[in-house]
């Protein structure tokens, strides 16, 4: 049986992804004792203690489902964000939730607009639907082009993806040029602003949540529990929104698509402001360490925001290959910025072994 007959035509389309080594395989073939992980934007400082202590103690009940509506963490987060629970929706990662946002929303033919490069999931939630994705490609420094943005919106448009700061190139789009978008964008188009990495920023002209984005059902913004809360393992991730928009959702959203020890982990980790203010703490130290090293190095960084970084290298694909040899694991291959690495910051000392190896690496070059 040839299975492509079967297939849908979108499906076919989309390539397969591809991962890269774990950091166990890539111990074994480089003979390596240990690896610095930092390919991945994870949390250098791993879960908050709380939230695993709260996890281990809700273990003893997983014979049971988790609850469906994730109610508990829906209210923490709620009362977090100062909103009613109605407006959040929780989701199996935030990568969920953007998945349910494609389902609700794209026919076959319909269009999303997101900037280029940016967070891959958005595409791949479009393309699933059969839907067409077009990129906006950002400024030459990674500055959100919001004139652009706006202009790439037809009437074939649903969904407009913004990431802030985005995902791989740290910037950041700031509250006018939010306004902007909003502004200039039909009614009819829901606007998804991605927040994943934006509680690591304390600039204040960056977009933020405000409460009357959620007036009315234009506007979804994304956050989750596997940055700052360095819960990445347990998926759990959510949205805020207009309770009108989230009714739709919610009819096609899986009944337990969150489990019971994220559940509980996730609401505790919100209540940790000790780990959360570290965890702020080391992406700042973490910027101002990659930010001396560029600079010495006479090597362009993007002026961004989150706990990751860019830094143009040449060829990225030789210099990430190189750096795994040495045990330092950093992600390339972004679309249209294959001169770059993602640098996610990881503790001093793994900051210290990183741009130890990058120098290193550079010199031979
Ligand atoms: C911008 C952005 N959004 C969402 C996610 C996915 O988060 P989650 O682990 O909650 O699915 C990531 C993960 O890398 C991300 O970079």
């Amino acid at each position: 049986m040839n299975i492509e007959m079967t297939v849908r035509p979108g499906i076919s389309q989309i390539s397969p992804y591809v991962p890269g080594l774990t950091d166990d395989e890539l111990k074994e073939k480089y003979g390596l004792t240990q690896v610095v992980k930092l390919n991945a934007n994870e949390n250098a400082l791993g879960p908050s203690p709380l939230a695993i202590d709260a996890l281990v103690r809700e273990a003893s009940h997983v014979h049971h489902y988790p609850d469906g509506s994730s109610e508990m963490l829906r209210n923490a987060i709620a009362q977090f964000h100062g909103v009613d629970p109605n407006c959040v929706l929780a989701g199996n990662g935030s990568d969920n939730v953007i998945k349910l946002l494609a389902e609700t929303f794209l026919n076959p033919g319909d269009n999303i607009v997101t900037p280029n490069p940016t967070f891959s999931e958005y595409e791949l939630a479009a393309l699933v639907m059969d839907a067409q994705v077009k990129l906006v490609d950002l400024a030459d420094d990674f500055t959100y082009d919001v004139e652009s943005l706006v202009a790439a919106v037809d009437a074939k448009t649903k969904l407009l993806f913004i990431c802030s700061p985005n995902n791989p190139t740290s910037t950041i789009m700031t509250e006018e040029q939010f306004s902007y978008v909003l502004d200039n964008t039909p009614e009819n188009v829901v606007v998804v602003v991605d927040f994943a990495y934006n509680d690591f920023s304390t600039r204040q002209d960056r977009a933020q949540v405000r409460h009357s984005l959620f007036e009315s059902p234009r506007v979804v913004t994304l956050h989750t529990f596997s940055k700052l809360y360095g819960l990445a393992g347990l998926r759990v991730g959510y949205g805020l929104a207009h309770p009108d928009l989230w009714a739709y959702v919610n009819r096609i959203r899986e009944p337990f698509n969150v489990n019971r020890l994220a559940q509980r982990a996730a609401a505790v980790a919100l209540t940790d402001a000790v780990h959360r203010d570290a965890s702020i703490l080391l992406a700042a130290k973490g910027k101002a360490h990659y930010g001396r090293f560029a600079e010495q190095h006479g090597l362009f960084m993007p002026d961004g925001e989150g706990n990751f970084t860019l830094i143009r290298v040449g060829d990225g694909k030789a210099v990430t290959q190189a750096l795994m040899a040495k045990g330092v694991m950093v992600r390339h291959g972004f679309r249209g910025i294959l001169d770059c690495i993602r640098i996610t910051y990881g503790t001093d000392e793994e900051n210290e072994q990183c741009t130890r190896a990058l120098a290193a690496v550079l010199d031979r070059r």
